[in-house]
């Protein structure tokens, strides 16, 4: 039997997202969550400082993040710094995200990522033998997690049919003050606005079409702990700042058809032993 109805996948395939609730059972958002924590202990900041910014993307001229898909890597908040360039926090409060082969070298994310439940889910939309691309562990701190300002995912994930899939895991609630998903529904019908391309050692962006997103139509997708917000490639969605003291952590993987061709410029370059 389906895990989904059809009237879910009907909201899927007319909005371009869909929200699940009471996905993910408690204890495994804790085991997630004490796991992340362990792995964020292990970071050396002295080593790197790469801070992930949506709004300049700094960090994607840089090889730490275009190394990234092959390993487990840590990037810092943007306000996370001081004028020095020295944390002003806690390293476990300074990191925005994590990523991008957690699914592959963590354990503990590679048991929940290839789970059973998690297969059903994107067979149920049409994946039937998914490939998992990339995961990535979000924090959005308390008090300096940063804006994701409005984007397709296919900017940075390109397959030309449009098919692969984000699934947002919630460990934490989501709310509007701690910066939960915004989206544009049915906003998946719009073109591609631009591209993100490796080139070499370093990444360029194609822009398509220069119009302003129609924000004014972009809802909060507020969500308790242990739901999972599936995102079409193309749907148009962020996030705000966090201005709350509460963190909002959570899980992503980018999954697509295994029968697909994952184009060959992409900035990611993941893992070659795909499942
Ligand atoms: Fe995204």
């Amino acid at each position: 039997m389906s895990l989904l109805n059809e009237s879910q996948k009907e909201f899927y395939h007319n909005n371009g997202y869909l929200i699940i609730r009471d996905f993910v059972k408690t204890e495994t958002c804790h085991a997630l969550i004490q796991r992340a924590s362990e792995l964020m202990n292990t970071f050396d900041p002295t080593q790197f400082k790469t801070i992930f910014s949506t709004k300049d993307q700094r960090h994607a001229k840089q090889t730490y993040f275009l190394d990234s898909g092959k390993a487990i890597h840590f990037f810092l908040e943007e306000n996370s710094l001081d004028t020095q360039g020295n944390l002003k926090f806690a390293k476990e409060l300074c990191i925005n995200k994590m990523g991008h082969a957690l699914h592959r070298l963590d354990p503990i994310f590679k048991e929940f990522s290839y789970s059973d439940r998690i297969h059903a889910l994107t067979q149920a939309l049409g994946i039937t033998e998914p490939t998992i691309l990339q995961s990535m562990y979000i924090c959005k701190q308390p008090l300096i997690g940063g804006e994701v300002t409005c984007h397709q995912d296919a900017t940075y994930l390109y397959d030309e049919k449009h098919s692969i899939m984000g699934l947002w895991f919630a460990l934490e609630d989501a709310t509007i003050e701690n910066g939960c998903l915004w989206a544009i529904p049915g906003g998946h019908r719009l073109p591609l606005k631009s591209r993100m391309k490796r080139n070499g050692s370093t990444t360029h962006t194609e822009i398509y079409d220069h119009s302003t997103w129609p924000l004014e139509q972009s809802i909060p997708l507020e969500v308790p702990r242990g739901s999972v917000i599936l995102l079409h490639s193309l749907l148009p969605h962020m996030s705000r700042e966090n201005s709350s003291p509460h963190s909002r952590h959570a899980y992503t993987l980018h999954v697509m058809p295994k029968e697909n061709t994952f184009a060959p410029d992409n900035w990611l370059e993941p893992l070659s032993e795909w499942v």
